[in-house]
């Protein structure tokens, strides 16, 4: 059975001791393990069922303990670690030897990031190694944003879940990597690409999809509900389609008044940060209750409401 635990010394332990445990993070619970021990991280890989050839992002406690990992800190990254870090962003920089290659898949590049979360950064401190950490979900399910979704998916499979409440951002973090000196969004999230490009002068470009490695979170179907999900600008004419099946619906403002089996709204004050933050959990809940189909309205598609609607596409894809 696992524990779930305020614990950060016992965390440190089972950790020490090359096993795995589930952290808090402002944006998904990660499932973490020594970012240095290619046995340890071949345990996350074996738990969430994930193929070995998708690299993990490594979180550090400070921006000291990340220059061992890395090869050169340009003014760019100077620029966004001190403006965003500890935060939801995560950067492709030039790795180390000191990073094994499950770790990046064997890619030159090492992902890395300073979660904002006061518990993991303890905990990261106490250690003397980074955590590498995927989200704490099976492969290809929705990401976790309280300990009850990481209990439910993988409560028997690991030790430990430390317990620091609800995640605060809700979705993951913005991957910015460079290509060819040019800041470049791999995935987009609540650090938005305006917000980057006020830091750096310039505007980030997105990585078009053709030209990168196939990674997880880029994938066409990901953070998908075991249940049928859709995802809409037009509720009225999808309700036509299923009003006769058991319908979980999220929205983001409004109430819709229709009848159906379990509505949620986000967030009554249509704040774009609020729906980031309450999306996940809704849609763990109204996965878990044996409906038909759950029908999920767009975000406006602006700021962090883009990096919603890609999870939301990807997690509506049915091949
Ligand atoms: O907010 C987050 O980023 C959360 C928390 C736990 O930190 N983590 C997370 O990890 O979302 P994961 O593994 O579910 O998604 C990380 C994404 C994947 O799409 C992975 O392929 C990409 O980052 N990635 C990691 N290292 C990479 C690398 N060296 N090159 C290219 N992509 C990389
Ligand atoms: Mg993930």
């Amino acid at each position: 059975m696992v524990e779930i635990t305020k614990d950060i010394l016992f965390a440190k332990s089972v950790l020490d001791e090359g096993n795995i445990v589930a952290i808090p993070t402002e944006t998904v619970f990660g499932l973490a393990a020594n970012g240095t021990s290619v046995q340890a991280l071949k345990k996350i890989f074996r738990v969430i069922g994930r193929p070995i050839i998708y690299p993990l992002i490594l979180h550090f406690g400070d921006f000291n303990s990340i220059t061992p990992f890395v090869n050169g800190i340009t003014t760019d990254v100077e620029q966004l670690a001190n403006a965003f870090w500890p935060g939801p962003l995560t950067l492709l920089l030039p790795r180390s030897k000191k990073v094994p290659d499950i770790v990046t898949a064997g890619s030159n590049r090492v992902a890395v990031r300073i979660p904002n979360h006061s518990m993991t950064i303890a905990l990261l401190k106490s250690l003397d190694y980074p955590l590498a950490a995927p989200s704490a979900n099976p492969s290809g399910y929705i990401s976790p944003t309280k300990p009850q979704h990481v209990e439910k998916q993988l409560g028997q499979s690991i030790p430990l879940i430390l317990d620091g409440g609800s995640c605060k951002s809700g979705i993951e973090s913005t991957i910015l990597g460079w290509e060819n000196g040019i800041p470049t969004i791999y995935r987009t999230g609540v650090i938005t690409s305006d917000m980057i490009a006020k830091v750096l002068g310039k505007a980030p470009e997105f990585n078009k999809k053709s030209d990168v490695l196939e990674a997880p979170g880029m994938m066409s179907s990901h953070y998908a509900p075991k249940t049928k999900t859709l995802v809409t600008d037009d509720i009225p004419t999808l309700y036509d389609k299923h009003k006769n099946e058991d319908i979980g619906l999220i929205t983001f403002q409004q109430n819709t008044g229709l009848k159906i089996k379990k509505e949620i709204v986000l967030s009554s004050k249509a704040s774009l940060e609020e729906m980031a933050e309450k999306l996940y959990a809704a849609m763990h809940l109204l996965d878990g209750m044996d409906l038909d189909v759950i029908i999920i309205e767009k975000a406006p598609d602006e700021g962090i409401g883009r990096a919603i609607n890609d999870r939301l596409e990807r997690s509506s894809f049915k091949k």
